[in-house]
């Protein structure tokens, strides 16, 4: 019988204010894996440098992205959060994967379309990107990854790495699932719903922030693009209505089915809305409580890391050391 917990590992990118896409995607789920997993939660400042970033607010961003994880729920004594360039590894096991990778791969991943057809300068290190993430799993023999919808292709080349090392030279890594919610995995724009609800969309009541107060809150979700008709319903022809129903359900913990089935007989969406936004007020109400009370305390926050560093780190040089062996790296 296997005694070790299962792991799971996740990130998010240090890119500023958490929205409701990274909470109801993302942190919301993983705090209730805390104690039925061994959690490790980072923060991936490597990655956030594949655009151009100011390093005094990356810095800055990194710290505040600690206290929004706790504010979140992910309690620093129920699992280990930990920032990805204080570990010595990720970058080390990324290059010996990048020689196990085929470029085609790379250009197939549609967050490398996007992401390089909206900029004009593209670097390396935005293809190379899901194989630092790759490495990130990897590091630390991952058996989960839950996150949103837009990271499964990210997740399932990850898998077809460790395959792909596992049967080059020998059974070496887990391969990880990934874990990705029916609803919530996917939180669209309450502008324009057929986009994903994104930090850098430039309308901001598109975008809803895990620190917006109950005004902001009502305000916005009231102005949320819908259609013509009057029925609450999930359907891909009326993507404004489906994504309020999916953020109703996932904020709630219920199925879309029942989601459907409770507002069947509302004739308008006004007194939905309504709802949606007092179910959204009472679940950020903690979160921001404890972000109010933590976000200052940079101490605090420092030791959270650098206990997670020391946690890590261990783990990181053992994989390291079996990496090197297995691809004929002499030992030191
Ligand atoms: P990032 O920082 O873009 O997003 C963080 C998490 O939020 C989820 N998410 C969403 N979920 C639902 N609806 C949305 N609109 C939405 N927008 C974002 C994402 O799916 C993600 O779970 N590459 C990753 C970071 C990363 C990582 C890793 C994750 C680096 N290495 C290793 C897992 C494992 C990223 O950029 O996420």
């Amino acid at each position: 019988m296997e005694d070790r917990k299962k792991v799971v590992l996740t990130g998010m990118q240090p890119t500023g204010l958490l929205h409701l896409g990274n909470f109801l995607g993302a942190a919301n789920n993983w705090q209730k894996m805390l104690d039925r997993y061994a959690c490790y939660f980072f923060i991936p400042n490597q990655h956030a440098i594949t655009v151009p970033q100011v390093p005094a607010n990356l810095r800055d961003a990194t710290l505040n992205c600690v206290a929004q994880y706790i504010a979140c729920g992910l309690d620093p004594e129920r699992c280990t959060i930990f920032v990805q360039s204080h570990i010595i590894g990720h970058t080390e096991l990324a290059w010996i994967l990048s020689c196990l990778t085929p470029l085609g791969l790379l250009y197939r991943m549609h967050q490398f379309k996007d992401k390089s057809a909206k900029n004009e300068n593209i670097y390396s290190g935005l293809l190379y990107y899901p194989i630092l993430m790759a490495a990130d799993i990897l590091l630390y023999n991952a058996d989960l990854v839950p996150t949103g919808e837009d990271q499964r292709q990210h997740v399932e080349l990850v898998r077809d790495l460790a395959e792909k090392f596992n049967t080059t030279y020998s059974e070496t890594f887990t391969i990880p699932a990934p874990l990705i919610e029916k609803t919530g995995a996917r939180i669209m724009s309450l502008k324009s719903p057929e986009h994903k609800m994104s930090k850098s969309d430039p309308d901001s009541n598109a975008t809803i922030y895990i620190t917006d107060d109950s005004k902001m809150i009502q305000k916005k979700i009231a102005a949320a693009v819908t259609d013509s008709e009057s029925s609450i319903s999930a359907d891909p022809t009326r993507p404004g209505i489906t994504n309020l129903l999916n953020i109703y359900c996932s904020a709630t913990g219920i199925a879309l089915a029942e989601g459907k089935e409770k507002f069947r007989t509302y004739a308008t969406y006004a007194p939905f809305k309504k709802e949606v936004a007092e179910v959204l007020i009472g679940l950020l109400e903690p979160v921001q409580e404890k972000y109010r009370t933590i976000k200052d305390d940079k101490k605090y926050l420092q030791s959270v890391i650098q206990r997670g560093a020391e946690t890590v780190q261990p783990i990181a040089n053992k994989t390291i050391a079996k990496v090197y062996r297995k691809v004929g790296f002499l030992d030191r």
